[in-house]
């Protein structure tokens, strides 16, 4: 799925798209989801979401909150199924498929459904999957009048196409974009990602000022957390556990050494959505950062996870080339202030410390007692550390039997 070339700044900003798309159309977190008679009892009372993308990383987090909280969930999205979302996410809502490149007119799915639920109403859409204005702009046409609430979920990478003018961390009223259109095209053309990101923000506004939906944009950073499908908190752990069996230096680009980051927890972006659908109007038409309030450096992270797996004698290099390698974070311009959405939410996000032992713990797991749901991202990671790790592949292979007593099945062999 996720294919690397040279690994470099600018190479990887372009996987990150890949990325990020994929994972914005995956997803899930384990967790008791309510049986499904318990369910249609309550079919009548209960609440419609429609959530674009809804099968990813952070989008089946937010599926299975919602179901634990009784909503009904229509998930529209490309229809695949990643980590073990097909058994804790796909029974328990109706799935529509739908390419979002094409346009949403031309997807009998939901053109089929709105058709036959004429009288459905949704009390919110979720959008993990608008990368482009004209995303948004096809959602209101065909949901527009069936809609009270909109939740979109953006990126921090929107403020790289901005004009910030202090240095403090980057707030939301940052995000406007310079006057001068030289400028602006710059901008939009070096960070297609953001721009895209930002256009559909902007389409969003204009479309509920026309037909009086309520908004919250939210501007995510690097999220992390269980069943990454960037895959990058994983190759940061295998990097490490695998050290011996690999020729990369584990290292830290010079530019990177002391910056610090921020990060979201998947389960905490489900929160903060699950918060927002209820809320009162008061909060709506407003855009929230959202992140953890600790905000280690890439070698603090790497130090951690050595201190983790009791490694204490390897010393993390500072690498001065220019395409030094590294998978965090996906902008330049710096971390953000997340305090608005603690105050006017009063939500308390995730520590630090406790995302990052049940993360740790997750993708140890993965080799450590595999689940047959998980071969595909086994089979991902392997691939990527074959390629980009060493120059022999079968030392990876060896690595993970010696490590985590895991093998590849013969027929699954890469
Ligand atoms: C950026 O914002 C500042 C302050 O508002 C303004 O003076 C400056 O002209 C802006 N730059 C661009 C390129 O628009």
């Amino acid at each position: 799925m996720i294919t690397m070339p040279e690994i470099n700044w600018g190479m990887f900003n372009s996987i990150l798209l890949v990325c990020m798309y994929m994972s914005s159309e995956i997803d899930k977190v384990c967790s008791n989801v309510p049986d499904r008679g318990a369910r249609e009892n309550l079919q009548e009372t209960k609440r419609n979401i429609l959530i674009f993308g809804g099968n990813g990383f952070m989008g089946s987090a937010t599926v299975e909150k919602l179901l634990r909280n009784n909503y009904n969930v229509v998930i529209v999205n490309r229809g695949n199924w990643y980590w073990d979302s097909a058994t804790t996410v796909k029974p328990f809502v109706k799935q529509l498929k739908c390419d979002r490149m094409q346009s949403l007119q031309r997807c009998s799915d939901l053109q089929n459904f709105v058709w036959e639920e004429e009288s459905i109403k949704f009390d919110a859409i979720i959008d993990f999957s608008a990368y482009q204005g004209f995303q948004i702009t096809d959602a209101f046409d065909m949901l527009g009048s069936r809609i009270k609430r909109y939740i979109y979920i953006s990126s921090d990478s929107v403020y790289e196409v901005c004009n910030k003018t202090h240095s403090e961390l980057t707030r939301e009223e940052d995000a406007v974009r310079p006057h001068d259109l030289d400028v602006q095209q710059k901008l939009n053309s070096q960070e297609s990602y953001g721009h895209g990101k930002l256009e559909a923000e902007e389409e969003l506004q204009r479309q509920c000022a026309k037909t009086g939906v309520l908004y919250i944009t939210l501007r995510l950073p690097d999220v992390v957390g269980p069943r990454d499908n960037t895959r990058r908190w994983w190759l940061y752990q295998l990097w490490i556990q695998l050290r011996g069996y690999l020729e990369r230096p584990i290292s830290v680009p010079d530019n990177l050494w002391d910056r610090p980051l921020s990060f979201v927890y998947a389960d905490d972006v489900a929160d903060v959505v699950l918060k927002c659908i209820e809320s009162d109007d008061k909060i709506y038409n407003q855009a929230y950062n959202l992140a953890f309030v600790e905000k280690p450096t890439l070698s603090e992270f790497i130090h951690q996870l050595l201190q983790e797996f009791g490694v204490h004698d390897i010393e993390i290099k500072r690498d001065f080339s220019p395409d030094a390698l590294h998978l965090y974070p996906s902008v330049k311009l710096g971390p953000i202030d997340a305090s608005k959405v603690r105050r006017v939410l009063d939500w308390q996000p995730t520590s630090w410390k406790q995302a990052f032992s049940k993360t740790v713990k997750f993708y140890e797991d993965v080799f450590k007692t595999p689940l047959p749901e998980f071969s595909q991202a086994q089979k991902d990671v392997i691939r990527i550390l074959q390629v980009h790790f060493t120059s022999s592949p079968f030392r990876v292979l060896e690595g993970l039997k010696d490590k985590y007593g895991f093998q590849l099945e013969i027929r699954d062999e890469l």
